[in-house]
């Protein structure tokens, strides 16, 4: 390590840009996020949609990678991947996962927890044909997680899938889909001075009514 590099125990940042009460937080969790998820647009952060998926599989240890949420419906947050992968083999083991974003600029953490399920394939079709067609020939290409000997098999495959579909209309692969995340709890947490930040907590009830909280920080 060199000389100059400066100590990781002295890398600290004083969160000074916002609070946040129950009152701006609402009722509606979702709604909330949406309202955050659009400050966090105006305020022109790039990959905002970016977010890390934590799953816990068949060994419960668990594992963590980055997604890209590409909706929020009534259900929940949808993202796609190939569910041959391993994340994919996690969620088959056990469908309750967690989510994360950070969006460091306005000193913003959002957690969700739930259950996932994968969507309708007719949805998963729909999108599958809005994505660029190199990355419709990748979904093909890649099987995604496994091992290979060297990257020049990724580029025989796509050559072969590129052959294999010219001229026609590229299939979603069976194994290539959404999921969507319904979650029970979803905490917002908005830094603060001095470590005092603000976390709201809203916690699904049974009869499917969202309860708000406020945790210490
Ligand atoms: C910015 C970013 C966005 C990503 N988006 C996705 C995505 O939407 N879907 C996906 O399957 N992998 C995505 N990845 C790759 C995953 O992080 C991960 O490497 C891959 O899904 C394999 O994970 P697994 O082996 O745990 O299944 C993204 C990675 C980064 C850094």
């Amino acid at each position: 390590m060199s000389q100059q590099s400066i100590n990781i125990a002295d890398i600290r940042m004083d969160y000074i840009l916002a609070a946040l009460d129950e009152e701006t937080a609402g009722s509606d969790p979702f709604l909330f996020f949406n309202t955050w998820f659009r400050e966090a647009e105006a305020a022109q952060i790039t990959e905002i949609n970016a977010m890390t998926l934590a799953t816990a599989g068949a060994d419960a240890a668990p594992h963590a990678r980055i997604v890209l949420l590409k909706g929020l419906d009534d259900r929940g947050f949808v993202f796609f991947t190939n569910y041959d992968s391993a994340k994919g083999a996690d969620i088959a083991a056990n469908p309750q996962v967690a989510l994360l974003f950070f969006w460091k600029e306005l000193e913003r953490q959002v957690r969700i927890e739930g259950k996932i399920e994968k969507i309708p394939e007719s949805d998963s079709d729909t999108y599958f044909q809005s994505r660029p067609i190199g990355s419709r020939i990748g979904a093909w290409a890649s099987p995604q997680s496994s091992e290979i000997p060297h990257r020049h098999i990724l580029e025989t495959n796509f050559a072969k899938y590129e052959n294999e579909f010219s001229g026609i209309e590229i299939p979603r692969p069976p194994h290539w889909g959404g999921f969507v995340v319904v979650p029970n709890k979803i905490e917002f947490w908005q830094g603060r001075s001095s470590r005092m930040h603000d976390r709201i907590l809203y916690t699904k009830t049974t009869n499917k009514d969202w309860v708000r909280s406020r945790l210490a920080p």
